[in-house]
C-alpha cells in the first residue's frame, strides 16, 4: 500500500509518457467508416483511450526495460531462456517449459499433440483462439461452466467454476477415451474475467483423475484469479498470491500461457507441462511452428522481460491497484445505472449490450453497435464479445447465439490514470443517455476464421 488511508494507489510513478492525439467527432466518424464499424480495424493513433484489450498493451517497468538489455540473442541455448525457465518453474511449478510467441502458439502445440479427430474438449466457457485450435485439430469444444456464468446479473463469487455434474454427464455420454483433457481457464475471459475457486479446481482434479483425464490450465490471467481466491474464498485469506498460484498449477498437468496479460509484457507466451515425453514432442513441434525450443519465436530480450514480469505481477500492491482500477470504473458505472456484468472481474468491465440497447435484436449486433458508439462519443475503444465473437457453428453453419452479448472495456496494466477512467465513465453515461436512438448494424464482410477481428459492418 502506498499510503495507509486508501485500499490502493498506483504503486509506481511515471517516468516516460506517450502523447495522445485529440480528435474531433468528424475525425472519428470518418475513421469508423473506414474501419467498417469494427473497432479492431481502427488505426490506434485515432484512439485516445484504448480499452480494446489488456493483451500486450501493458506498460513495462524500468526493471523490465533494463533486463531487456541483458537479452541473450543466441539462436540456441540462450541464457535468457534458462532464466525464464527458472522463474516459471519456481512460480508456476511445472517441470518443462516451451516458450511460444504468444498464447495461441501454446494452444496450437497442445491441441495438435492431444486432440484427435472426433474428440471432445470440455472447458469452463470457450475462448476464441483456444476453441479455434481445438477445432482445427479435429475436436469439438463442450461448455461445462456453471449456468451462473451465462447470467450477467448473477453475483456468484466464482462464476468461472466448472459444473461438476455437467462434466460428469459429458464423460458418461462420450466416454473418457474421447476426452483428451479438460481445459480450465483462470480467469474466464468471456464470462467477464470471472475466477474459478480453488475448491472447484480441486474437485475437477479429483473427478478427472478417477477417469484418467488430464487437466490443462489456461493460466493467462491465473495471477488475477489467485487474487480473487485470496480475497473471497473461505479459508484462503491468509495466503500469498504466489502460494495460491502454485497450488492452482499443481492441480493441472500443464498450462498454456499468454504472457501478454498477467506477465506485464508486450509479447510472449509458453506451454508448460509435467510429462517428459509430451514435453519432448512439444519442443519438437515448436521447431516447426514457433522456433527452436530455447526461443519459441521470441527475442532473448522478450524472455528476460517475462522473467522479471513474473515477480512484479505477484507483488500484492500491483494486483490491488490493477484490480482496484477496474473496480473503480465498474462501481462508478453501476452507480449511475449502466448495466454491467456482476461481479466485476479481473481485467475488464463488461457492459451488458442487451440491457443497454433492448430495442435491438441480436441479429442487429447490439454489442458491435455499442462499441462503435463509445468510440464516436469519447474516442474510447472497446471490443465486442457477443454474437460476432462467437462465430458460426462448424456443423450447421448458423450463427452461434451466446446469451451474453457484451462490450468489453479492458484495462491495460499500469497504462491509464484515474482521470482517464473518469473520461471512460463519462463517455459510457453519455451514450446511455441517447441509447434509444442507436441503430443496429449489418455485416457486410465476414472472414472465415475468428471473424470478429476483420469483419466489416454498415449501419442499418
Ligand atoms: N487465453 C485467454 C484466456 C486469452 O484471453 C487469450 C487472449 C488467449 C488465450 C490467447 O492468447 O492472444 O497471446 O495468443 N486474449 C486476448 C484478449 C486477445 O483480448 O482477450 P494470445
Amino acid at each position: 500500500m502506498v499510503t495507509s488511508h486508501r485500499p490502493w494507489a498506483e504503486p509506481y510513478r511515471i517516468k516516460m509518457v506517450e502523447l495522445l492525439r485529440v480528435t474531433t467527432r468528424e475525425d472519428r466518424e470518418s475513421a469508423l467508416r473506414e474501419a467498417g464499424w469494427n473497432t479492431f480495424l481502427l488505426r490506434s493513433d485515432m484512439v485516445a483511450i484504448d480499452l480494446l484489450t489488456d493483451s500486450g498493451t501493458n506498460a513495462m517497468s524500468d526493471r523490465q526495460w533494463s533486463a531487456m538489455m541483458l537479452g541473450d540473442e543466441a539462436y540456441a541455448g540462450s541464457a535468457s531462456y534458462y532464466r525464464l525457465e527458472a522463474a516459471i518453474k519456481r512460480r508456476y511449478g511445472y517441470a518443462h517449459v516451451v516458450p511460444t510467441h504468444q498464447g495461441r502458439g501454446a494452444e496450437h502445440l497442445l491441441s495438435h499433440m492431444l486432440v484427435k479427430q472426433g474428440d471432445v474438449v470440455p472447458g469452463n466457457m470457450y475462448f476464441t483462439t483456444t476453441r479455434a485450435h481445438q477445432e482445427l485439430a479435429g475436436g469439438r469444444f463442450e461448455d461445462v461452466v456453471i449456468d451462473e456464468a451465462h447470467d450477467p446479473s448473477s453475483e456468484h463469487p466464482f462464476k468461472g467454476n466448472v459444473d461438476l455434474a455437467k462434466l460428469e454427464r459429458l464423460i458418461e455420454r462420450v466416454g473418457a477415451r474421447r476426452i483428451p483433457y479438460v481445459c480450465v481457464a483462470a480467469t474466464v475471459n468471456m464470462a467477464g474475467g470471472q475466477p474459478i475457486s480453488l475448491e472447484n479446481l480441486r474437485a475437477v482434479r479429483a473427478l478427472t483423475k478417477r477417469h484418467g483425464i488430464s487437466v490443462y490450465l489456461d493460466a493467462t490471467r491465473a495471477m488475477e484469479n489467485a487474487f480473487f481466491i485470496v480475497e473471497r474464498e473461505p479459508g484462503q485469506g491468509h495466503r500469498t498470491l504466489a502460494d495460491v498460484l502454485h497450488e492452482m498449477c499443481s492441480l493441472s498437468d500443464g498450462c498454456t500461457m499468454s504472457a501478454k496479460k498477467d506477465l506485464l509484457v508486450n509479447i510472449g507466451g509458453f506451454l508448460a507441462l509435467n510429462d517428459a515425453t509430451l514435453a519432448d514432442e512439444a519442443r519438437n513441434l515448436g521447431v516447426l511452428f514457433e522456433g527452436l525450443h530455447t526461443y519459441g519465436g521470441l527475442a532473448g530480450r522478450d524472455l528476460e522481460a517475462m522473467a522479471v514480469g513474473i515477480e512484479e505481477a505477484l507483488d500484492p500492491a500491483h494486483m490491488r491497484a490493477r484490480i482496484g482500477q477496474v473496480r473503480y470504473v465498474a462501481d462508478a458505472l453501476a452507480a449511475s445505472g449502466v448495466p454491467i456484468v456482476k461481479p466485476t472481474g479481473g481485467h475488464a468491465v463488461f457492459l451488458d449490450a442487451r440491457a443497454f440497447l433492448p430495442h435491438l435484436s441480436q441479429d442487429a449486433f447490439p454489442a458491435q453497435a455499442l462499441a462503435a458508439e463509445l468510440y464516436l462519443e469519447g474516442s474510447v475503444r472497446s471490443m465486442e464479445r457477443g454474437i460476432v465473437s462467437a462465430g458460426r457453428d462448424p456443423d450447421s453453419g448458423e450463427h452461434r447465439r451466446p446469451r451474453l452479448e457484451l462490450v468489453r472495456l479492458t484495462f491495460p496494466r499500469r497504462v491509464y490514470t484515474q482521470a482517464h477512467c473518469d473520461v471512460v465513465v463519462d463517455t459510457v453515461q453519455r451514450v446511455l443517455a441517447r441509447a434509444p436512438q442507436i441503430r443496429g448494424l449489418r455485416m457486410v464482410h465476414e472472414p472465415r476464421h475468428l471473424r470478429f477481428f476483420q469483419a466489416r459492418f454498415a449501419p442499418l
